[in-house]
């Protein structure tokens, strides 16, 4: 679908297009094959919003991936994350001693991140690494150390390619700045 064509309310500029997505996911995905060459590591998917980023990034990896979901909930007003972390769904298997990527869709203050990597830190993985599609580039001191990033973002709330407002927005195929007035 056409970026310019998306008819929902509060889509605003586009701040990356469906093609840069997709470039940059590839060369992500090609990333992770040599550097895992050899291994079959596990991705972790921070759900929601990890899943479409996710669904190509792995299409992107030729290694034979095994793919968790996890699903944790901060609570705080839509647009701001308030640091309070619940796991909703956890992983269905033992990541002791395996080589996980953690996939999440954009990391801002890192509180959640951080959370999440205590927990699984925990249960002894072999090696845990990030793989995140945005990093806010004010990101807090507390924002753990990244592997693999697709973009640095600009303080702009962002919508699409999985990313949400109260839910909505998820399947816009571009990114783009989420704009009440619009
Ligand atoms: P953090 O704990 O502050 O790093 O927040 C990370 C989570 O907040 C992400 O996984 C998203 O679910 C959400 N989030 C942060 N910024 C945005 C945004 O610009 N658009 C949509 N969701 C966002
Ligand atoms: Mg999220």
């Amino acid at each position: 679908m056409d970026d310019e064509t998306w008819p929902g309310l509060g889509v605003g500029d586009t701040v990356v297009s469906a093609e840069k997505i997709a470039t940059r996911v590839a060369e992500l995905g090609a990333e992770i094959t040599s550097d895992y060459a050899g291994k079959a590591p596990l991705i972790i998917t921070v759900l929601k919003g990890g899943f479409i980023f996710t669904a190509d990034l792995v299409r992107e990896i030729a290694l034979p991936v095994e793919i968790e979901f996890m699903a944790l909930s901060s609570y705080g007003n839509e647009t701001r994350s308030s640091g309070s972390v619940q796991i909703l769904k956890d992983v269905d298997v033992d990541i002791a001693g395996r080589d996980v990527i953690v996939v999440e869709d954009i990391v801002d203050t890192g509180l959640t991140l951080r959370y999440l990597l205590d927990l699984l830190g925990a249960r002894q993985p072999a090696s845990m690494e990030i793989c995140s599609l945005f990093l806010r580039e004010e990101a807090g001191t507390e924002a753990p150390d990244l592997r693999y990033v697709g973009f640095r973002l600009p303080p702009v709330f962002i919508i699409g390619y999985g990313l949400d407002v109260a839910g909505r927005y998820r399947n816009l195929p571009h990114v783009a700045a989420f704009d009440p007035s619009v």
